[in-house]
């Protein structure tokens, strides 16, 4: 180890949350002054003068759609955007085994099945997975642009749509994230976005979806708001759609006065990173025996994590480790984990015994749902190590991480 790293802070992690300052505190001071922390009610409910609205009107300007309805969590934009499109009891829709919780447990309260895919070396999605496991049961694909890097966009709508199959795009970890010049949420049918604590733009909870179609909307407005459709959205695009039992998801006030300034910074929060990234890229150039995640367009990549991959993974807990030593931030963070080994698909369960998706898969656990079932997914999440990027990063920490990785490199490798 060299005398600098001794002495060397290691940065603080962190997007959204990271870049909270007096605009934050001057936006919810001024809401809780409004004496009004309830999207509906105020001086004139027809024309609600807004946090939430406002929230949606900047959100989808900035990104490009025509509806957005901000909801308390990305987990529940998950459940309402299901609802949405009708996903129910006897369906299928299929998900990256690699993926967050709520990717699987939203469609398992649904009362459908989640059919687990393989990802590839982008960590997203293979897209060859949706001709391999699409069922005359499958209604639709629920695509995750994992950790700032967009899924292979082209090859799955194509795929998706020539089966009929809605395409769903959690964007939960990768707002103001490009492909191929077009944000992500704007390929497929419905998309969510989330600004829980760890995300690029953060409320410390809140959620939104975002649609082109306006039955969809509709529909998530009822799911979100206990099946009603209120005057406010009326005024947007009249209702057509019966009423039905829906869920209480809607967003506070105070959740989305934050959200809304946070909402004004990600793109910095990107600019940042992608700068701090490409100074690691220039100094390490090319490192044998360590692979990049592959990028399908690296231009819209958001840059918060690095991923490479080592040829061997009886290497990565040494490497891992001597980066750690050296102050560098590397420790498996992301939360995720493939969806076989948690405990709700280990035990198969749902709240009651007859709501379980998987009641009549016996013995359990079912073919697709074993480790031995994804050797791809297995294989490279035991090889990759991740280098996250935040907003308290400087270029000094980048020259940091860089001379860190060719160091380590040059012990454990070659
Ligand atoms: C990919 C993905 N989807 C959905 C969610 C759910 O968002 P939330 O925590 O806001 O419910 C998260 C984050 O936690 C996520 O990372």
């Amino acid at each position: 180890m060299t005398t600098e790293s001794l002495t060397y802070v290691r940065p603080k992690l962190g997007l959204g949350s990271a870049a909270i300052d007096e605009q934050e505190e001057q936006a919810a001071v001024a809401t809780l002054r409004s004496r009004n922390l309830f999207r509906y009610y105020g001086d004139n409910p027809d024309q609600p003068p807004h946090r939430v609205s406002e929230l949606e009107k900047t959100a989808a300007a900035w990104i490009g759609t025509d509806y957005v309805l901000a909801v308390s969590s990305g987990t529940a934009a998950l459940e309402t955007a299901l609802a949405a499109i009708s996903v129910g009891p006897g369906d299928e829709v299929i998900v990256p085994a690699w993926s967050w919780l709520s990717c699987v447990t939203t469609i398992v309260r649904m009362g459908a099945r989640p059919v687990l895919a393989e990802i590839n070396d982008s960590l997203n999605l293979d897209p060859n997975e949706i001709e391999r496991l699409t069922t005359p049961r499958t209604r639709a694909v629920l695509v995750v642009h994992y950790q700032g890097v967009a899924a292979d966009m082209a090859p799955i709508i194509k795929s998706a749509h020539r089966r009929g199959l809605f395409v769903i795009e959690d964007c939960a970890e990768s707002p103001a994230t490009h492909y191929h010049g077009r944000p992500v949420g704007t390929w497929g049918d419905v998309a969510i976005y989330s600004f829980q604590h760890n995300k690029p733009m953060s409320a410390g909870e809140g959620g939104m979806l975002v649609t082109r179609d306006i039955r969809t909307y509709e529909r998530a407005v009822r799911m979100h708001d206990l099946g009603q459709y209120r005057p406010y959205h009326a005024a947007i695009t009249p209702g057509q759609e019966p009423a039905f039992s829906g869920a209480n998801y809607r967003m506070s006030e105070l959740t989305a006065a934050i959200a809304l300034v946070q909402l004004g910074k990600v793109e910095g929060i990107k600019a940042h990173c992608r700068k701090i990234q490409q100074q690691v890229f220039d100094l390490i150039g090319e490192l044998p025996g360590l692979t990049w995640r592959t990028i399908a367009d690296p231009e819209g990549d958001f840059g918060f994590e690095i991923y490479f991959y080592l040829d061997d993974a009886e290497l990565v807990e040494p490497f891992r480790a001597a980066l750690d030593a050296r102050e560098v931030n590397c420790l498996p963070r992301t939360g995720t984990y493939p969806q076989y080994h948690r405990e709700n698909i280990l035990t198969a369960r749902a709240h009651h015994p007859a709501a379980s998706p998987f009641r009549d898969m016996k013995p359990w656990p079912a073919p697709g749902y074993r480790a031995e079932d994804f050797p791809v997914t297995e294989d490279l999440t035991r090889r990759f190590i991740a280098l996250p990027i935040g907003w308290k990063y400087t270029l000094d920490d980048a020259t940091h991480i860089a001379e860190s990785l060719i160091a380590v490199h040059a012990e454990l490798i070659c």
